[in-house]
């Protein structure tokens, strides 16, 4: 089967320009096999839809937008964010054509980018983590990434990187994988769930992580301080990082920042 027709890469989050470039106008692109454009609506919302008039299959983003729909450029047909076909000049009274809609896909703008699911997204966006995983792997490392339940564990291992089930609210498991690993990353900047598991995985069991590391091969731990959870909850599990790096003489690195996006690895918490 081709890469491209596993199901499962449908569902993730894909940056596929700078959204500096899609203010400009319509931008045509290609995910997938799927020719795309994506566009803004004068309410400053980005739209991603299929690149196909469905009246008589005109490039739609060769047409422009007017207001909030996006107008065709063949016979002037416009469509709404949502596809919906809100107006057609040839018949100007009817505000639409009621059943023609344009498909649309899953659309947000992030870090400067415009992010684009094909199918129902897998997990919110955490760019940090897609960032470090294309490092690693780009500079040769092997690359083990860890999930709680079997869906992440099929997206950790399609994006090629080798899955282990574990679970950071319980520390054994992830130490129980460390025995032949240089690095440890962090990367939960993004974890959603129960605000107390969140703040236990950047709180005591962190910590308790943390200090049972100096007994591990690991020598350098790299903490995601950047993301969706909340920002007090971040730096105190940045906090607790430094200060195991002084008491334990651990090298801790702390990415506070996001870098720009560049693959999807999805969630590997
Ligand atoms: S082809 Fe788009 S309006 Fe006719």
């Amino acid at each position: 089967m081709l890469a491209t027709r596993q199901p499962v890469l449908r569902r993730f989050w894909y940056p596929v320009m700078p959204a500096a470039l899609v203010d400009q106008g319509p931008q045509p692109f290609t995910l997938l096999d799927e020719r795309i454009v994506l566009w803004k609506d004068g309410n400053g919302r980005y739209a991603a839809m299929a690149d196909r008039c469905p009246h008589r299959s005109a490039q739609l983003s060769k047409g422009w937008v007017d207001g909030n729909a996006l107008v065709c450029p063949y016979h002037g047909w416009a469509y709404d964010g949502s596809g919906t076909c809100v107006r057609v000049p040839q018949r100007p009274d009817s505000g639409g054509l009621k059943g023609t809609a344009v498909e649309t896909f899953a659309c947000t703008e992030r870090y400067g980018h415009v992010w684009v699911a094909l199918d129902e997204p897998l997990g919110a966006l955490d760019a940090l983590t897609r960032i470090e995983m294309q490092r690693l792997l780009e500079q040769g490392w092997e690359v083990r990434g860890t999930s709680r339940h079997e869906q992440g564990l099929a997206l950790v291992e399609a994006a090629g990187i080798e899955p282990a089930l574990a679970d950071p609210q319980q520390p054994g498991t992830l130490l129980d994988l460390v025995g032949d690993v240089t690095a440890v990353y962090w990367l939960l900047g993004s974890a959603s769930g129960e605000a107390e598991n969140i703040e236990a995985v950047h709180g005591p069991r962190l910590e308790r992580f943390l200090e049972r590391l100096v007994e591990t091969p690991v020598r350098r731990f790299v903490y995601e301080a950047a993301g969706s959870v909340d920002p007090a909850v971040l730096a105190k599990g940045a906090s607790a990082v430094r200060k195991a790096g002084e008491t334990w003489r651990i090298p801790v690195e702390v990415l506070d920042h996001p870098a720009g996006p560049q693959i999807d690895v999805s969630k590997l918490g």
